[in-house]
């Protein structure tokens, strides 16, 4: 088989433990006689992968007992639409700070039910820092945030001191990739495409006091109240997904041992190549230092054509995905938790050679 290192922003690379396991369990799932994939989302099996894979989430991440676990469907881009449905309250507003695309979208989905203050904007700087100086006004249902912009690749290194009012985060592109203090969220959303498993499923962590009455006139499904009631199992779950995930959890939990050790391995990959960035006379990192995600990491030549020779390079040499979103073109290296530490040596040695060969 090509071996080749996938730097997709997602869906992006699996632990090689997870898909071998779930290859080894793909016909007879532990002496069912079924895949996971046809099985009842009623059924014992079922049940016990789901419990289990919550349990496993909840002590990776420490979630404290008041907030619940969610597996729902839909994409980060139905939760944009969720969170003012939900959490809207007697201001009828919510603060946002802007940090480039994903944002920009709650912000769009947002001001169709509610109004929107923005509290701060990095677009001065096409999204290269997170903003750091601003006042947060009180009449807000919830501060909203997207903690690692997938796009352009800055991450908070601390979170927004919102006081008394929810803070809620989209953490798709940066969940488990290092522990977490979970009691300074009101809700924390993610896709699972990136960290933790196959596109399809949606986690949502929400404090229970914020489930509180909403419109009766609310799609049921976009109502959190019904999915927790139900145990995520309002209508069919995306089973596989929430079976990958399961292994997900357990490849962190037993085979890493946890977010500590997760997150120094992350900080190992990012180490190798923002500090080959800072040297290269080549290539560019495009976001401010203090801000740089551990996840995504864009960079650019500076002239468009080296930089499509590059991309043409890296894919023909095995290093995949590594063109930027096509809103901000140049490069993005995804080095989420399952990319390996030689994944990102070799990507750096390569650079080297192109450098050599281009400078
Ligand atoms: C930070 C962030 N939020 C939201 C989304 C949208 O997620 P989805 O495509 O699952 O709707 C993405 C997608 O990549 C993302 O990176």
């Amino acid at each position: 088989m090509k071996q080749v290192y996938n730097f997709s922003a997602g869906p992006s690379m699996l632990p090689k433990w997870v898909l071998e396991k779930a290859s080894a369990e793909m016909l007879d799932y532990k002496g069912s006689g079924q895949s996971v994939m046809e099985m009842s989302h009623r059924s014992k099996d079922f049940l016990a992968i789901i419990e289990d894979c919550e349990a496993r989430m909840r002590r990776l991440l420490n979630i404290p007992e008041n907030y619940k676990v969610l597996f729902l469907q839909g994409g980060g881009s139905t939760q944009f639409s969720m969170v003012p449905l939900n959490l809207l309250g007697e201001h009828g507003k919510a603060g946002i700070i802007n940090t480039g695309a994903w944002t920009k979208k709650a912000i769009t989905e947002l001001k169709k039910v509610g109004k929107c203050e923005l509290i701060a904007s990095s677009e001065d700087k096409t999204f290269t820092y997170i903003p750091k100086d601003y006042t947060i006004p009180t009449d807000l249902d919830y501060v909203y945030i997207c903690e690692n912009n997938t796009i352009y690749g800055t991450k908070y290194k601390q979170l927004p001191d919102t006081q008394d009012i929810p803070l809620v985060a989209d953490c798709s592109s940066c969940i488990m990739s290092e522990p977490m203090d979970i009691t300074k969220y009101g809700l924390i959303f993610a896709g699972a495409q990136k960290n933790i498993g196959p596109a399809g499923l949606t986690v949502v962590i929400i404090r229970e006091d914020l489930l509180k009455e909403t419109d009766p006139n609310l799609p049921t499904m976009l109502d959190y109240k019904i999915h927790v009631k139900n145990n995520s199992l309002y209508n069919t779950p995306p089973v596989y997904s929430i079976y990958i995930c399961g292994l997900v959890m357990e490849w962190l939990e037993d085979i890493v041992g946890g977010l500590d050790n997760m997150k120094a391995n992350n900080e190992k990959k990012a180490k190798i190549l923002y500090d080959y960035l800072d040297k290269s006379k080549l290539f560019k990192g495009t976001v401010e230092k203090e801000d740089r995600s551990l996840m995504n990491v864009p960079f650019v030549t500076g002239n468009e054509e080296l930089d499509a020779k590059f991309v043409k390079e890296a894919t023909a040499n095995g290093f995949v995905n590594i063109k930027g979103h096509r809103s901000v073109g140049g490069m993005r290296a995804s080095i989420y938790n399952a990319m390996p530490v030689e994944g990102v040596e070799k990507l750096v040695q390569f650079m080297e050679r192109f450098e050599e060969e281009n400078l």
